[in-house]
C-alpha cells in the first residue's frame, strides 16, 4: 500500500488535460470487441478499469494493439465471441462486470466473471434480473461475483429500471442488441447516455421517446440481431476526473484553471452548474461534438461575489447525475460558505466502498462537523479542518477526494492506499503537484 503526503496549498493555477473518460472507454472497448473491423481509439482512459474491459475483450477473441503513442486498436470478433480459456477478470470494475454480462449472455459458451475483493462484494442481481427475464442463464454467488453465464439465445423484453443505473441500462441494451425482437427499456431518471451515443457511432439503430423532457420517463427501444461496424474515435476527457480539480479551484480566491479536451455530455455536466452555485465561475472557451459527445475547453476560477449561505441541496435526479462526484463535493463541503446536504444517495453505499461511511470516517479524522444519514450527509460550511491520516479504503475516488480537501487543511495529510487513484486517474498526484501553488 502506498502513502501520499499532501501539503496545504495557497492556490491552484495552470492548465490540464485529464485522461479519457472511463465510462466512454469501457463502451468503446466492448462495442469495438463485438464489431466487425478495426476500431482506432485516441485518448483511451489510462485508468486500470477500462483496461480490464480491454483484457476481457482479448480473452473473448478480439485483437487489441496498445500503440506507444497511447492509441488503441481493437479488431472485433464480427459478432461471435469465442469461449475464453480462463475466467474473465473484471478487476475493480463494476462497469466491466455488469455491462459485459449483457454483451456476452447470448453467445453459445460458458463464461465466468470474477473481480477483486471490492467488486466481489457488489450487488449483481440488478443485472441478473432483467437478463434472466430475457432468457439468460446466470448464476451468482450469493447475489455477487463470481458470476457464471451459460450463453443462450435471448428474447426481447419491456423493462422498467427500478434504480437509476447506466450500467444496468447498458447491460440490457447490449443484450437487446443481440436478442430476438425489440427490447424496450424505460428509465424514470435519465442516467448518463454514453451507451446510446456509442451504439449509434458503431452503426446500431434504436428509437427513444421522452414523455415530458429531460428527467422524465424515457423509453429506448432497440431491435435485436444488429451488427456493428468499427469506428475511429477520440475519447473526451473524463469530467469525473476533472471534478477533483474543479473542486480544488473553488477552494482558493485566486485560482485559475484551464481544462481542455473535456467531455461535457449534458448527462454528466451537472457538476459545472453545482460549481457555479458554490461560487465558481466557469467559462466555456470552445465546444465541439464527436460521435454525439460534447468536448470542449473550460476555464474555472472563483467568483468575487459572496455565494449563498443557504445549504446547497443535492437530491433526487441531481444525486443520480452527480453520483461519482459526491465524494469530492462532500470532502470540500466544510470549506464552502453554505455547506452541502446530500440526499437520496443510498447507491453510494454499494460503490467501490461504502462511500458515505468512508467519507464520514475521513471527515471525522480531519475534525469536521457533519451528520451522516442512511442516504447521505449534511455538512455545514465555513469550517477549519486539520491534516489527518486518511483511509482510502482502496477506493480511488475517496483517495483523490481527500487529497483535495487536504489542500485547505492546516498541516499535512497522509493518504493511505493512495495507489487506488490509478483505477481511474493514474496521473492524479503528479497533476495535483504541478497545479497546486504552495
Ligand atoms: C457508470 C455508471 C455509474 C457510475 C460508474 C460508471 C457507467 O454506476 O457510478 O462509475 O459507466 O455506466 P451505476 O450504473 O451503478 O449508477
Amino acid at each position: 500500500m502506498s502513502t501520499q503526503i499532501i501539503r496545504p496549498a495557497r492556490s491552484l493555477q495552470g492548465s490540464l488535460t485529464v485522461p479519457g473518460d472511463k465510462s466512454i472507454s469501457h463502451r468503446y472497448a466492448m462495442l469495438a470487441g463485438l464489431a466487425e473491423g478495426t476500431t482506432r481509439l485516441a485518448n483511451f482512459s489510462t485508468g486500470a478499469d477500462p483496461h480490464s474491459s480491454l483484457a476481457c475483450m482479448e480473452s473473448l477473441g478480439a485483437r487489441v494493439l496498445r500503440n506507444p503513442d497511447g492509441t488503441i486498436e481493437i479488431t472485433g470478433v464480427a459478432g461471435s465471441f469465442r469461449q475464453p480459456a480462463a475466467p474473465l477478470d473484471c478487476g475493480n470494475s463494476g462497469s466491466t462486470m455488469r455491462m459485459l454480462s449483457g454483451l456476452i449472455a447470448s453467445h453459445p459458451h460458458t463464461f465466468t466473471l470474477i473481480g477483486d475483493p471490492s467488486l466481489t462484494l457488489r450487488p449483481m442481481d440488478r443485472i441478473r434480473n432483467p437478463l434472466i427475464q430475457m432468457g439468460a442463464k446466470i448464476d451468482l454467488t450469493d447475489g455477487h461475483a463470481p458470476i457464471t453465464i451459460h450463453g443462450t439465445p435471448l428474447r426481447a423484453i419491456d423493462f422498467t429500471a427500478p434504480i437509476p443505473s447506466a450500467q444496468v441500462k447498458t447491460a440490457v441494451l447490449f443484450a437487446g442488441l443481440q436478442a430476438d425482437g425489440v427490447t424496450s427499456l424505460t428509465e424514470s431518471i435519465l442516467t448518463r447516455d454514453h451507451t446510446e451515443h456509442a451504439l449509434l457511432a458503431f452503426g446500431a439503430t434504436f428509437t427513444r421517446t421522452f414523455a415530458h423532457g429531460l428527467n422524465q420517463p424515457a423509453t429506448l427501444s432497440i431491435p435485436g440481431g444488429q451488427r456493428l461496424k468499427a469506428i475511429d474515435a477520440t475519447v473526451p476527457g473524463d469530467i469525473s476526473s476533472a471534478a477533483f480539480f474543479l473542486c480544488a479551484a473553488l477552494l482558493f480566491p485566486d485560482s485559475n484553471l484551464v481544462l481542455d479536451s473535456l467531455g461535457m455530455n449534458p448527462t454528466r455536466a451537472a457538476l459545472l452548474d453545482v460549481i457555479a452555485a458554490l461560487g465558481g465561475r466557469i467559462k466555456i472557451l470552445t465546444v465541439d461534438e464527436r460521435h454525439g459527445e460534447l468536448i470542449g475547453t473550460i476555464q474555472v476560477n472563483r467568483a468575487p461575489a459572496a455565494p449563498s449561505t443557504t445549504p446547497f441541496l443535492i437530491s433526487g435526479p441531481l444525486t443520480a447525475q452527480l453520483i461519482d462526484e459526491l465524494p469530492v463535493l462532500a470532502a470540500i463541503a466544510p470549506f464552502t460558505s453554505c455547506g452541502i446536504i446530500i440526499r437520496d444517495a443510498q447507491e453510494l453505499r454499494v460503490k467501490e466502498s461504502d462511500r458515505i461511511a468512508l467519507v464520514a470516517k475521513n471527515l471525522r479524522a480531519m475534525g469536521a462537523r457533519f451528520t451522516e444519514n442512511p442516504d447521505g450527509l449534511e455538512i455545514p460550511g465555513n469550517q477549519t479542518l486539520h491534516g489527518a491520516s486518511i483511509d482510502s479504503g482502496t477506493d480511488h475516488r475517496i483517495a483523490m477526494a481527500f487529497a483535495i480537501a487536504a489542500l485547505r487543511a492546516t498541516g499535512n495529510t497522509e493518504i493511505l492506499g493512495a495507489e487506488a487513484a490509478a483505477i481511474s486517474f493514474p496521473e492524479f498526484f503528479t497533476s495535483l503537484d504541478a497545479l497546486a501553488l504552495r
